[in-house]
Order: C-alpha cells, then structure tokens, then sequence
C-alpha cells in the first residue's frame, strides 16, 4: 500500500455498458489495494449502469455520445478534450465498445489500456466469450483467456501485453459459467495491472500532450 501522502494515480475509466469492472477498479481504489483514484468515468451511452456506478461512488461522470453528423474523428478530438480535462495519469478502457483513432490516442501516449476477454491474438472484437464457448461446445478448443493490453494505435484488441491469463472452458460450462470465471478474473486481472502501473515511477508525473 502505498504512504498516505504519495500522490495517488488519476484514472479516468470509460465505459459503454454495465461497468463490473470499473467497480472492481473503485473498490480497489477505496480499501487501498491501488494507490488510485477515478477521477471521472466516461460513457458513450447514456444507458450505460456504469454512470450509476460511478454517482454511487461519488465519481464525476459524462455522457459523450457521438452526434451522427459528426465524424469518427471529430467524436474522438472532443472525447479527448473532455478526457484531458480530467488530467488522468491512465486511461482505462473497461467494455469501452468504440474503436478509438489517434485522434484520442495521440493525448495519452502510453497511458491508455484495454481489458479483453481473451488470450492475446485470439478472438479480437464484440462477443469473444461468447465465441469461444461455441468453439468449445464444437470440440475445437478447451480454454480461453483474460488479457490487459496498452493501446497505442487503432489495432483491435492488440498491443503490447500488460498481463494475462488463461481460463480452461469445462465441459460442463455453460456459457453463463463461463462468463461469470472470466468475469472474476479481469476484476483480478485489471486491479492487479493497475496496482503494478501505480508503483512504477512515471505513473503520476505528466499530462496529456497532443
Ligand atoms: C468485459 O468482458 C470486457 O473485457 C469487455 O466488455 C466487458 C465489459 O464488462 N471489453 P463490464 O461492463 O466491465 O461489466
């Protein structure tokens, strides 16, 4: 745990949908487990019960839909505005469901990553568990996995590997089984590469640049 005076790592989460593991992330943030602090979450959609998570917390949260006369990279020069606003060391994508360009990316060099629930290389984009559980049920393969990714570009679901972690499918899962194991383990997953990010030297010490 870190010392009660060391400046603790500002984080801005965004999400699009229920947001377990963004409470995963307050949680760690409230018993200490990660010397953090969400410092605001931010939602593409105005649905998403991420946002009652985050007024639940007591976190500022935003609603940033993209207009539909307005261009994938117009919505990501303003999402990033809104963002650096917020001055976050990290950036968490956590069911973040939008691709983002550099037009966000090019803020927050090597301060944003990715949760996936799937090995790296492996099922990239929507619905990776539920396609690894038909895979599985088809004979073709008997695990998955769990990876938190940085994302330096507009790859999907691919950047250099913060952590990972297999997941066996059992022959008796059934695709709620296996959803709520993986789930577990990115809650884990997540707060323990967030807490090893905390620790290293850079993590509290600049903004974001253009
Ligand atoms: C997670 O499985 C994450 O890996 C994927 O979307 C899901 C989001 O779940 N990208 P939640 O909103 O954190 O509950």
């Amino acid at each position: 745990m870190a010392p009660p005076h060391a400046p603790r790592t500002r984080i801005v989460v965004l999400v699009s949908g229920n947001g377990s593991n963004l409470q995963a992330v307050l949680d760690a943030c409230d018993d200490g487990s990660i010397p953090a602090e969400v410092v605001a979450v931010v939602s593409n959609r105005s649905s998403a019960f991420a946002l009652e998570r985050a007024a639940t917390a007591g976190v500022p949260s935003v609603h940033v839909g993209k207009h539909t006369d307005e261009t994938r990279r117009d919505y990501d020069a303003r999402l990033a505005d809104i963002v650096a606003g917020f001055a976050p060391d990290l950036v968490v994508l956590a069911g973040w469901m939008r691709i983002l360009t550099s037009d966000f990316l090019g803020w927050f060099p090597d301060r944003v990553i990715n949760l996936h629930p799937a090995r790296p290389g492996e099922l990239p984009g929507v619905n990776a568990i539920e396609r690894a559980w038909h895979e599985a049920m088809a004979g073709q393969r008997t695990s998955t996995g769990v990876m938190v990714h940085l994302v330096p570009d507009e790859g999907v679901d691919d950047g250099p590997v913060l952590a990972t972690e297999d997941v066996d499918i059992r022959p008796d899962d059934t695709f709620d089984t296996l959803a709520d194991r993986i789930h577990a383990v990115e809650h884990r997953l997540l707060v323990a590469t967030i807490a090893t990010l905390c620790r290293q030297p850079s993590s509290t010490s600049s903004g974001a640049t253009p």
